[in-house]
């Protein structure tokens, strides 16, 4: 069977990883004027300079080879094709369906499912149009002021981050609050400040199975019936986004208020489904359909363009360059955007929950490492905090710079004080401070590589195409690395075992280990069990 770390390629990385370990990023800039515009391409309103990492040409040759000796080209095709790529779970993992803009087909078991999309598009449209307009009214005859989406993990973190992003193009009258921890304090907080006649909750969840998600629902119709309407009110004030039609309608949401999508979209990859719902209600149904459109512009860069040339084929193998052949062990996310502070926590989940995994998709081991620690937060703040560490610290964590260039009018001094600072801390992380070969405690070693990327201006379509950039270079990486990155078996386990403590707490069970069973003993004596 075919071994990566045994192939040709990977030894050849190796070998190459020995060779340029003592290269200096800065080096290859004096050797080559030409390095920033070779390394460096556009898709569509974005931009990517990745001409600041430890990749000599020869080394970016051997990782191109290394994706065409993958199985990638196969896998991209099965996936946009709707073929069954997800096979722990036995489903086709279709996301890109959902920000199709052509007017083709895509099949699952032989059935169209573009139609069923295009209709849930259109129920979105509706509903979004009604609630921002006013047609859409409470129990009592008041219009929607205050919108609370109940979900969490991607039910929670997509949405939550492009309303955010995209907080300029909100809805002037409209509030938006996510609650995601079943620590009661969350929803409490969010509670105490809203009107229930004008507040509309939007319960997200896929499966509408998850605890934390069903506890809060709970609480929120609980709130709603003591301080408002009666049960036959819940419709004008509660709707889902949800696979599971029937349960959202045991909890009391109208059959036309469930905003269907479909076991094929998976939780972390759902904010272009009916996920997406408050984005819609924030910044309008055309926004939306913006923000598919720059997804699917990059989906079809993904599709087209050659390797060398395709963005998210590039920063999947300079990531893999890091983490199989530097030994980096993290990767940090640093927006130059305070609209965009939600973005390093939304490509956490994406890129851990799908590749960070040890066996391959035939429930091998793998003998090498997989998905990297995704951390981050925005910059200039992470300057006075974590910076320090990337710039003298004995760890070694490649960072992507993300930015827009059109400054807010009015705000032109901020957003030129922005940009300046990002761009002298990549060329800090490279230069370093260091004259000779001696390190003191004043100088800083350099060589410490980073991407920038850069968008226009931070438009839905921008955003749409940068979420998608990101979820096709974890894809490829997936490919590569050879395991199923749309799975979550250890997310589950949790789930299973949380179920069954909250299931015995009144029992003396001897069922789990002696620290677990102490430990439930004294949240047993706070319960009064
Ligand atoms: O975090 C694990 C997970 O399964 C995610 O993939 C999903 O987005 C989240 O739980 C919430 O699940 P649901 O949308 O079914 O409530």
């Amino acid at each position: 069977m075919f071994q990566l770390t045994r192939s040709v390629t990977w030894q050849s990385l190796q070998r190459l990883r020995e060779e340029t370990a003592n290269d200096r990023i800065r080096d290859y800039f004096t050797a080559d004027p030409d390095r920033f515009d070779k390394m460096s391409l556009r898709v569509g309103g974005l931009f990517l300079d990745y001409s600041k990492h430890q990749v000599s040409d020869e080394v970016l040759d051997k990782l191109l080879e290394l994706a065409e000796h993958s199985a990638l080209v196969q896998r991209r095709a099965q996936m946009f094709s709707g073929d069954i790529i997800n096979v722990t779970e036995d489903r086709p993992v279709l996301h890109t369906a959902l920000r199709d803009m052509s007017d083709g087909p895509v099949y699952v078991d032989g059935k169209d499912v573009m139609p069923e999309i295009q209709q849930t598009r259109e129920q979105i449209r509706r509903f979004s149009e009604e609630v921002r307009s006013g047609e859409w009214k409470g129990y009592s005859g008041e219009r929607i002021k205050d919108v609370v989406n109940i979900g969490i993990g991607g039910s929670d973190l997509g949405p939550n981050m492009a309303c955010r992003a995209l907080l300029k193009y909100r809805h002037p009258e409209l509030r938006f609050h996510f609650v995601s921890n079943v620590d009661g304090t969350h929803i409490q907080k969010v509670l105490q400040n809203l009107d229930p006649a004008k507040t509309l909750f939007i319960v997200s969840t896929k499966t509408f199975s998850t605890q934390e998600t069903l506890l809060n629902a709970k609480t929120a119709r609980r709130w709603f019936l003591d301080h408002a309407g009666e049960d036959a009110d819940i419709g004008a004030h509660f709707v889902a986004a949800s696979t599971n039609r029937k349960a959202a309608m045991e909890f009391g949401i109208r059959e036309e208020n469930v905003f269907e999508f479909w076991a094929w979209v998976g939780g972390r990859y759902s904010m272009w489904s009916s996920i997406g719902l408050p984005i819609a209600l924030s910044i309008g149904f055309d926004g939306f359909i913006e923000l598919l459109e720059g997804a699917y512009e990059m989906d079809r860069h993904f599709l087209e363009a050659p390797d060398r040339e395709n963005m998210p084929v590039l920063m999947a193998l300079i990531g893999i360059w890091y983490i199989n052949f530097q030994g980096a062990e993290t990767h940090a996310i640093v927006p130059y955007d305070q609209a965009l502070h939600q973005l390093p926590a939304f490509l956490q989940q994406l890129d851990m929950e799908s590749n960070g995994k040890s066996v391959d998709i035939f429930s091998q081991p793998v003998d090498y490492k997989t998905g990297p620690i995704v951390w981050g937060q925005t910059g200039s703040n992470g300057q006075h905090a974590f910076f320090q560490l990337l710039h003298q610290g004995t760890r070694y964590v490649p960072i992507d710079f993300i930015a827009s260039l059109k400054p807010e009018p009015g705000f032109e001094d901020h957003h030129f004080a922005l940009l300046t600072n990002m761009l002298a801390q990549a060329n800090a992380f490279m230069e370093g401070s260091q004259k000779g070969s001696q390190l003191d405690p004043y100088s800083c070693p350099g060589n410490r590589p980073s991407s920038t990327l850069l968008l226009d201006e931070l438009t839905p379509k921008n955003l749409g195409a940068l979420i998608a950039l990101y979820e096709h270079k974890v894809f490829v990486q997936g490919v590569i690395w050879n395991i199923n990155s749309f799975d979550q078996w250890g997310v589950q386990l949790g789930k299973r075992i949380a179920g069954e403590i909250s299931e015995r707490i009144d029992e003396r069970t001897q069922d789990f280990d002696a620290s677990t069973q102490g430990l439930l003993g004294l949240v047993r004596q706070h319960f009064g069990k």
